[in-house]
């Protein structure tokens, strides 16, 4: 399976949301053999792109949570409100995030904890800067955020987490990593993952983003050990957002053979 994640950002009213998610949904009609698909709207947008989601093959996932359950924190979005919305997936540690609002490994760490008490599935983002990754320790970072972001959670049965690579510096540049860099790197999330809970196997879904668009994703996407792709920019273009969810399926097909 391959998993196709859209995030909207800080774009398209409540209108534009439900027109989008509804070319969304008319590109995978008729389609048998479909990649999962999430969509993240903004906050504002979640209940009407809910109710055209309903019943459809698409999935809603929000683009950022609140760091407790409830109480005095004012502009927050609890998961727990979220999971109230109809979400299903809540993208966490997103290098903007990082960067602009304060969300440092600790307070990942603290909304992975919340996470695993609803049935809603992390993204966790992860991904080195560009002078991180000149200095050769990439890998290390990366493994470094997966630690800090998985201490002392705890995980069941059904749990299931999907951690997205974004190298900071591909994100809305038009400079994706190659596939060999998403490979590699990927090989030591999983490490990570299985370390962070002592052997214990989860559900753990890996993929890339930054700068995917609908010319690029086949590359990633017809890689084994890639499942899928976390879209930004090209996400609310629907012809690109289409021709992402067709690599998707012409993947899935051909390797289903
Ligand atoms: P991009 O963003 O596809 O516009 O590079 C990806 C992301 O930020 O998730």
């Amino acid at each position: 399976m391959k998993t196709i994640i859209g995030n909207w950002k800080m774009h398209l009213g409540i209108r534009e949301s439900v027109a989008h998610a509804r070319g969304v949904l008319r590109s995978v009609m008729g389609h048998e053999v479909l990649p999962e698909i999430v969509i993240c709207p903004s906050f504002t947008a979640l209940s009407e792109v809910r109710k055209v989601l309903v019943r459809t093959r698409v999935a809603l996932g929000a683009q950022a949570m609140g760091t407790e359950r409830f109480g005095a924190f004012t502009g927050d979005v609890s998961v727990a409100q979220l999971d109230d919305a109809g979400c299903g997936f809540v993208i966490i540690g997103h290098s903007e995030r990082r960067a602009m609002n304060a969300e440092s490994d600790t307070v990942v760490n603290a909304k992975m904890k919340l996470i695993t008490q609803t049935s809603l599935v992390p993204v966790l983002c992860v991904g080195e800067s560009k002078d991180v990754r000149s200095a050769g320790k990439a890998e290390v970072f990366v493994a470094q955020q997966i630690e800090a972001a998985l201490r002392g959670v705890t995980i069941n049965a059904s749990s299931r987490l999907i951690v997205a690579y974004e190298p900071i510096w591909a994100i809305g540049t038009g400079l994706s990593a190659t596939p060999a860099d998403a490979i590699a790197m990927n090989v030591g999330i999983r490490e990570a993952v299985k370390k962070a809970f002592g052997g214990k196997s989860i559900a753990l879904s890996v993929v890339y983003g930054g700068s995917v668009n609908g010319e690029n994703a086949y590359q990633f996407l017809r890689e084994p050990s890639i499942d899928g792709v976390l879209v930004g920019g090209a996400s609310i273009k629907i012809h690109d957002f289409e021709a992402i969810i067709a690599a998707g399926r012409d993947v899935m097909i051909a390797q289903s053979v």
